[in-house]
């Protein structure tokens, strides 16, 4: 496959780039770059994949072949090449929703068996943004996050989570949605998902339940995404709640909330103290529509030495 020695020529590419840019910089500032470069995949497959939910299967437009697609994570003030070759049957843009910058040819659609490049270069977003396909009948199916972590000489201004974990908010059709599918009228949706599970609500039993795991008195930054075309969602986990840190790629104003009210496209960053009795929780996904509930588990796996 030609794709680690794409990867070599982009990360020589870069650290090029990189150098003419930063040719005053410190040794520091030089292995942030290479560290930060290696932990992201420049690369993105828009391709066909088979996924089975609601007792039926289909053939859905995915990136990389999964659903929702795969995490970008990069440091704030990161330029970012991301080269997306579309390897399905219809042609697609992607739009990087929250990025200040102007993308050149963010517009420009990607034919099947083409490819492209967005050059991304950040600014001072921090937190969690994400990227969708631009029409809505594949963003459905093509999204992901975009994680922004701080520089590497930055601190969190909050106390430094244990880690961080991403939920996506997602729909799912049991029809085919198609170009004739520009538009999507709230609770159209056949489920709701959470990173993709449907849950127990739906009673497939075939379907699978999102389930993210804390250990004791942990603390972990959780980046809720909506990615839900037309559909407020509120969000919550049974007894625990939540201190708001982050909204839409930029540090908010800390404020304490049992429930997160997510509007369309919408992304909050929350800190969730595992500090309940050690069991597990529901996590809750209601569309403001009225329609089905969707379901995840928060669940303990270790107690804490300090008990
Ligand atoms: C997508 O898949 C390609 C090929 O397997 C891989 O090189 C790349 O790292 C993946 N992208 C992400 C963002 O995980
Ligand atoms: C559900 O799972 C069972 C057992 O794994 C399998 O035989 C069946 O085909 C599945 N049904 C559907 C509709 O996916
Ligand atoms: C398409 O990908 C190839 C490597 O696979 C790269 O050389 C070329 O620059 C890419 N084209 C665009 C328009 O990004
Ligand atoms: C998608 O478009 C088809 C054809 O216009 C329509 O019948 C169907 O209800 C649409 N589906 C959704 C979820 O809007
Ligand atoms: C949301 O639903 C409304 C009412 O059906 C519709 O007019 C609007 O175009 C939809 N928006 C999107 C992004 O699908």
């Amino acid at each position: 496959m030609g794709s680690e020695k794409q990867g070599f020529i982009w990360l020589s590419g870069l650290l090029f780039l990189h150098i003419l840019a930063l040719s005053t910089a410190e040794v520091l500032y030089y292995e942030f770059f290479v560290s930060s470069l290696l932990s992201f995949p420049p690369s993105l497959f828009l391709q066909e994949s088979q996924f089975t939910k609601l007792c039926s299967t289909k053939s859905i437009l995915t990136v990389n072949g999964s659903f929702p697609g795969p995490e970008i994570r990069v440091r704030r003030g990161d330029t970012v090449f991301v080269n997306v070759h579309n390897q399905g049957n219809h042609a697609v843009s992607l739009k990087w929703e929250g990025v200040k910058d102007s993308i050149d040819g963010s517009n420009e659609l990607i034919q099947p068996g083409r490819n492209f490049t967005y050059e991304i270069e950040l600014e001072d977003e921090i937190g969690t943004l994400w990227w969708h396909a631009t029409s809505a009948w594949a963003a459905a199916t093509v999204h992901g996050a975009f994680v922004i972590l701080p520089a590497a000489n930055e601190d969190y201004p909050f106390p430094a989570p244990t880690s961080d974990q991403t939920i996506i908010l997602g729909e799912w059709f049991r029809e085919e949605l198609t170009e004739a599918n520009q538009t999507i009228a709230p609770g159209s949706a056949d489920a709701y998902t959470i990173n993709g599970h449907p849950g127990e609500t739906y009673g497939c039993s075939n379907d699978t339940t999102y389930e993210m795991q804390v250990d004791y008195e942990g603390l972990y930054l959780v980046r809720v995404i909506n990615a839900i075309a037309n559909e407020t969602m509120v969000f919550g986990v049974a007894s625990h709640s939540f201190t708001i840190v982050g909204q839409s790629g930029a540090y908010s104003r800390r404020s304490f909330t049992n429930s997160l009210t997510l509007a369309p496209a919408q992304v909050v960053d929350v800190l969730l103290c595992a500090n309940q009795n050690v069991g597990h929780y529901y996590i809750t996904a209601r569309p403001s529509s009225g329609a089905h509930i969707t379901n995840g588990i928060l669940r303990y796996t270790t107690t804490s030495s300090l008990i």
